[in-house]
């Protein structure tokens, strides 16, 4: 949600913000702009729509200068229009501001900067903070901007630039993530690392109440009350940007798609020695494991299936009761936590605020937080007291694919580490499902090797106005994340459903126009889904069921059937995801839509 890109040293400005902002597109937006500084004065372009409009804009009549901000605004106060995209000036002009995150207190701010003369242009809360810094600015700008930020409440992650300052970009940020790439004679400021890779893989990671001076030669970190931070954040980043880039495939989904063998490979590297499932990031003793009486996953969205997959895992090997819940509601309902529970949040971004905000009630409330994530350094890691990272490398389209299946793996090590601690699974059979989970990325890549079937059937299907997905078991996630996937890129209405429930409301939708996706994988409840597909079939729908090899019989009952290679059945959530990201994928594709940038979505979701 919302970029930023801030660049300061000898290259033309617009490119690298234009380009930065290119690779920050996949966290959604509806606008677009910048702000160049150069001896002419400060020159703000905007525009409403795509990148493209303004790189148009920008081509046709040009921006020269060395210092600039930019930033893709995903609207939250006001609606999308050229008039509230970022940047924001303050009234003389020579201010120019860009900000990520939400101003809760912006209206009294408003009515305050109104009543003493200024003129406020656009709807937003961010105009605030420009007038803010006008109102507070004696000449040191990065003083104004910590007086104007103490005034704030909410979140924030800012650019600001000065006329007055042509070699300066101020750079602060609250709950809302942002780095500086530290280049050679040039510094990029950023919301996100991809906007910095073409230029250093070296990066600053500012913390909340850090105000940054940075400079074409440097940067310097003080406190809001400024005091120098003497030894600032630094990180390496371990990928490149060929792993940001599509690589020869149309979209990032479809790479991300294909990339998972390895993400859960790497996920589940290590974690297996003589016998023991390693897992030192719980730290905890085995009494204290032992001693979890309850397991409460928070997650919203894709993250929220693999908790669901997580529950049935948990609970059948380490028989502690897992609850999962969206955080968004977690939050808001006194939930039942306490110092004997353990949370894990689940966010693939590591910045989603519903999810952060469950921890902090979570923690204030005794329990013991463990986060998985899959971006190192993100928020949660902070917030957490255990973070265990999923490996997947960098994930650009919006709909969660890799980080999905790799989510489920570190949860099939978790749920197997409280079984190996409570004892409540042999130790034969420990070993015997950890080589049968040493598997599954060989086993997706398998399905990946053979898409011929799916892409013919997912033509079938593309004028479809309404789906269904069902499954049993574990079988359910997997049908409520084939849906979501379907739903959110191609924008065909899809709803998930467990099989045997369906006859108690959504049979009345089954027409011949509505498609059936059935997860009917190999068992214990095998025999019910083929009831459940005869009850849909009866009623004139068309089913397409994700089956395993070797199962003849269920051709007898379904249009299409897109084959999995057969595992333990608690470990088939992942296999039988695969066919349904792909088909998803397919028909979305054929319906011409943008798999990678779903309209109104975002990757991560910092409001809540
Ligand atoms: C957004 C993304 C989804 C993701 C969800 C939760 O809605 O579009 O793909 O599943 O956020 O994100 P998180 O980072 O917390 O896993």
């Amino acid at each position: 949600m919302c970029g930023i890109v801030g660049y300061i040293g000898p290259r033309q400005a617009s490119d690298v913000l234009i380009g930065g902002l290119a690779r920050l597109e996949y966290r959604g937006y509806d606008s677009a702009g910048i702000a160049i500084l150069s001896s002419a004065g400060l020159d703000v372009v905007r525009r409403l729509g795509k990148l493209v409009n303004l790189s148009n804009a920008v081509s046709e009549s040009p921006v020269p200068g060395t210092l600039g901000i930019g930033h893709t605004r995903w609207a939250t106060h006001g609606r999308p229009s050229e008039e509230n995209a970022h940047p924001h000036i303050d009234c003389t002009g020579r201010i120019a501001v860009v900000h990520n995150g939400i101003i809760e207190n912006y209206l009294e701010m408003r009515e305050e900067l109104s009543a003493t003369g200024h003129i406020l242009r656009s709807e937003t809360d961010t105009e605030t903070i420009a007038h803010l810094v006008e109102a507070y600015y004696d000449g040191d700008l990065a003083a104004a901007v910590s007086r104007a930020i103490k005034r704030l409440d909410g979140s924030y992650a800012l650019g600001v630039v000065h006329l007055d300052h042509p070699d300066v970009l101020v750079a602060a940020r609250k709950d809302s993530p942002l780095i500086i790439g530290i280049g050679e004679g040039e510094n990029v400021v950023a919301s996100d690392i991809p906007a910095v890779l073409e230029y250093t893989r070296e990066v600053l990671v500012l913390h909340d109440g850090e105000v940054a001076i940075v400079t074409a030669d440097g940067v310097r970190v003080r406190t809001l009350e400024g005091a120098d931070v003497s030894d600032p954040e630094m990180m390496h980043v371990e990928w490149d940007l060929a792993a940001a880039e599509k690589g020869g495939y149309d979209d990032f989904m479809l790479k991300e798609i294909f990339e998972q063998p390895k993400a859960i490979r790497e996920t589940l590297r290590g974690r297996m020695c003589n016998g023991e499932i390693q897992l030192s990031e719980l730290d905890m003793k085995p009494e204290q494991v032992a001693g979890i009486d309850r397991v409460f996953i928070i997650a919203c969205g894709t993250s929220y299936h693999a908790g669901i997959v997580a529950k049935t895992l948990i609970e059948q090997w380490a028989r502690i009761p897992v609850e999962v819940q969206v955080s968004s509601e977690f939050r808001y309902a006194d939930p039942i936590v306490d110092d004997d529970t353990l949370v894990v949040a689940i966010t693939q971004s590591g910045e989603t605020a519903d999810t952060l905000a469950g921890v902090r009630e979570a923690r204030e409330r005794g329990a013991k937080v463990i986060a998985i994530t899959n971006v190192v350094g993100s928020r949660v890691t902070r917030e957490s007291d255990g973070v265990i990272y999923t490996h997947a490398g960098p994930e650009i389209g919006v709909a969660a694919t890799k980080t999905f299946t790799a989510q489920i793996a570190a949860l099939y090590v978790l749920a197997l580490k409280l079984a190996q601690a409570k004892g409540t699974v042999q130790q034969e059979r420990i070993e015997h499902l950890w080589s049968e989970l040493s598997r599954i990325p060989d086993l997706v890549a398998t399905i990946l090797e053979d898409i011929d079937g799916l892409r013919e059937c997912a033509d079938e299907y593309i004028g479809a106005r309404s789906s269904l997905f069902l499954g049993r078991g574990i079988g359910v996630p997997i049908a409520m994340e084939g849906a979501l996937k379907l739903k959110e890129i191609s924008y065909i209405h899809a709803e998930a459903y467990p099989a045997g429930e369906m006859k108690h409301g959504p049979i009345a939708l089954i027409t011949e126009e509505v498609p059936v996706v059935v997860v009917a994988t190999q068992g214990h409840t095998y025999e019910k889904v083929v009831s459940n597909i005869q009850e849909v079939r009866a009623r004139g729908a068309q089913v397409i069921a994700v089956a395993t090899h070797g199962d003849e019989e269920i051709r007898r009952h379904a249009e299409h059937v897109l084959y999995i290679p057969a595992t333990t059945e608690s470990l088939s959530a992942i296999p039988a995801t695969i066919p349904l990201q792909l088909l998803a994928y397919y028909i979305a594709k054929a319906r011409g839509c943008n798999v990678d940038q779903p309209r109104n979505l975002a990757k991560s979701v910092t409001v809540e």
